[in-house]
């Protein structure tokens, strides 16, 4: 198995290292690619994802991603390599399942613990098609955000079939939300309701239902238990993962998968998290997850269920970062997982 793994900026290589530190212990002949990208490379090479880099990561089997810093401001020549990603290597599923967590953690609340979702998120057009533009004189920006029938019906069909996975695998009453705003964006999301609603129809195992976003986003945080898998546009995606991720005990344990025609790259929810770079307590588990995501798609899943196992564990028991109430390091719980494996 050889994976390409790029660390990134800020807690990207504190995580990615305990990440690969489990990957080597369960797949002790894995062959790791090495390479960079993000702000830190910009800075270097002037450019925030090498060439190299691109086609270390289509050699692949698969891609470990850690996080990159994109700073707030316009920096010519700078695009988010994340995004960049996505698009060159056409990984236009991205998979954001939460699964309620059950130990008390600050960012919970009592409806979290019936959560078990999936946000399917439309990876590759939307408003990150990054077709921006200023006009009168930089006075006026100018955001187009890309719809295509193509790009929303394979997403579409990502989330049916994954309902009906999940149903086959044992989860009751499977249902696919529709997420959109084609009330307000009548004609992108109006395009996008429409294909979604087209592609339902072929579904009629499945319950179809449809939502506006900003409801949605209401819903999602106070009564998580009432979706199963959740299909939206590339931007809401992003948000109402991040609304749907603290009942699975927030950005620390929020793990996705980003899938093409058989390519795939893992990474945990978060960014570079500046606020505790360098401190040593960044939460690996949702880097560690990512591996198992990983294991179970090159159809390792003993492997991948030894990882989640040993994961489980130490989650119940400790030891336990500080985003969960905790007071130990992510070398702390890396080790702990590590012994238990
Ligand atoms: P962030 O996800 O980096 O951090 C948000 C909050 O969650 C912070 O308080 C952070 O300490 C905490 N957090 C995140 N991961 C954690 C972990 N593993 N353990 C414990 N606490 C954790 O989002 P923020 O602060 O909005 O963005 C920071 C930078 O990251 C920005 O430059 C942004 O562009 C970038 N970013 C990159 C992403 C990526 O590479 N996929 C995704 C999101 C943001
Ligand atoms: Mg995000």
């Amino acid at each position: 198995m050889r994976v390409c793994v790029i660390s990134g900026d800020g807690i990207g290589p504190e995580v990615l290292g305990a990440a690969v530190s489990v990957l080597r212990t369960v797949v002790p002949n894995v062959e790791l690619i090495e390479v960079e990208a993000g702000w830190a490379t910009f800075q270097r090479l002037g450019v925030a994802l090498p060439d190299a880099t691109l086609a270390a990561a289509r050699v692949a089997d698969a891609v470990l991603f850690g996080a990159v810093a994109s700073p707030s401001h316009n920096v010519p020549g700078y695009r988010s390599p994340i995004v960049a990603l996505r698009r060159e290597l056409d990984l236009y599923a991205n998979i954001r399942p939460v699964v309620g967590l059950q130990i008390d953690a600050p960012v919970c609340n009592p409806q979290s613990a019936a959560c078990n979702l999936v946000v399917v998120r439309e990876n590759t057009e939307g408003l990150y098609a990054g077709r921006e533009r200023l006009e009168d004189g930089g006075d006026t920006a100018i955001a187009e955000r890309l719809i295509t029938r193509r790009a929303s019906a394979r997403i579409v069909r990502v989330a049916f079939d994954l309902a009906r996975s999940r149903a086959a695998a044992g989860h009751a009453q499977p249902k696919v939300t529709i997420v959109h705003k084609a009330n307000v964006l009548r004609v992108s999301d109006g395009l996008f309701r429409t294909v979604a609603l087209e592609v339902a129809a072929g579904y009629p195992d499945i319950t179809t239902e449809e939502m506006l976003v900003d409801v949605a986003a209401m819903w999602l945080a106070q009564y998580p238990e009432r979706f199963d898998v959740v299909v939206t546009t590339n931007l809401f995606g992003d948000i109402l993962s991040d609304v749907a991720c603290i009942h699975g005990g927030g950005l620390g344990l929020a793990s996705s998968a980003n899938l093409g025609e058989g390519r795939a790259l893992f990474e945990p929810v978060h960014g570079a998290a500046p606020d505790i770079v360098g401190k040593g307590i960044a939460n690996p588990l949702a880097a560690i997850e990512c591996v198992a995501m990983l294991l179970e798609w090159r159809r390792r899943a003993d492997c991948a269920a030894h990882v989640r196992a040993a994961a489980a564990r130490v989650l119940a028991d400790g030891p336990r970062t500080p985003d969960l109430g905790g007071t130990s390091t992510t070398a702390d719980v890396t080790r702990a997982v590590i012994a238990r494996l």
